[in-house]
């Protein structure tokens, strides 16, 4: 098997079962015309975080790590009308494109787009603690310790916590990797192992992105 199967397989499903909305599509396209690099979750990834959310009736999202919004419009198109979406990210570039994509969907009213480095963002949430339903890990692997810690802060039983990016075209399981992207999937993964209050799997995918992954955790206490 081959990245041209895996690209063709999330082809057919994305044609047959996600389809092809316009203001999605726009949004992936304004991004690319802006010079984005395309680390964006597939269609079929994204239409996967939106029923997740909704599995869960979120009405509270935290998003961590925004690029040109394409999940944000995903997950905030699960939300009900008066849910709220906060999503942090560090590139002032990247929160422009993010924002007009957001608007042209219809969406600002629900989306809050901050711009700033994660760290320096999430301790301003700290008195919106057990506020969020949803949390979506997508940023700077190095830091997902951190961001994993103050999801816990700002979670309540029964958030959901979903990290892109795990598996790293398998380097993760190498536990002498200098990568600092591996050592903070590695120390995410045991974080989340060792923590009582969360209940955890990850799992591998394929797909026109490559091979990589997603953890998800429920909290449970
Ligand atoms: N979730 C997006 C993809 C995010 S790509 C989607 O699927 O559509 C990762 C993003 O994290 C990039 O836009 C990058 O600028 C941002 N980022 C990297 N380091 C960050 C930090 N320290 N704080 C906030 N955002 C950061
Ligand atoms: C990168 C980041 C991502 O979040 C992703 O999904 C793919 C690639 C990156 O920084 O290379
Ligand atoms: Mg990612």
């Amino acid at each position: 098997m081959n990245q041209a199967v895996w690209s063709a397989v999330d082809g057919y499903f994305c044609e047959e079962l996600v389809g092809n909305d316009p203001v999605l599509l726009e949004a992936l396209r304004v991004s690319d015309a802006a010079g984005l690099p395309p680390h964006q979750v597939t269609p079929n990834q994204g239409k996967l975080l939106h029923l997740l959310a909704r599995l869960s009736r979120a009405r509270t999202i935290l998003e961590i790590g925004t690029l040109g919004g394409y999940s944000t419009l995903w997950l905030a198109r699960a939300l009900p009308d008066d849910g709220v979406l906060i999503s942090l990210e560090a590139n002032p570039e990247h929160a422009v494109v993010a924002k007009s994509n957001i608007a042209r969907a219809g969406l600002a009213h629900k989306v809050d787009i901050r711009v700033g480095e994660a760290l320096q963002l999430l301790p301003l949430l700290a008195n919106e603690a057990g506020r969020f339903d949803f949390i979506f890990i997508d940023a700077d692997k190095p830091n997902n310790p951190r961001y994993l810690e103050w999801s816990l802060r700002l979670a309540r039983c029964g958030t959901v916590i979903i990290g892109d990016n795990v598996v790293r075209d398998g380097a993760v399981v190498d536990a002498t990797s200098s990568d600092p992207s591996v050592i903070g999937v590695r120390d995410f993964i045991a974080c989340m192992a060792g923590n009582p209050r969360l209940s955890a799997t990850a799992i591998q995918t394929v797909g026109s992105k490559g091979y990589d992954g997603w953890s998800l955790a429920l909290v449970t206490a």
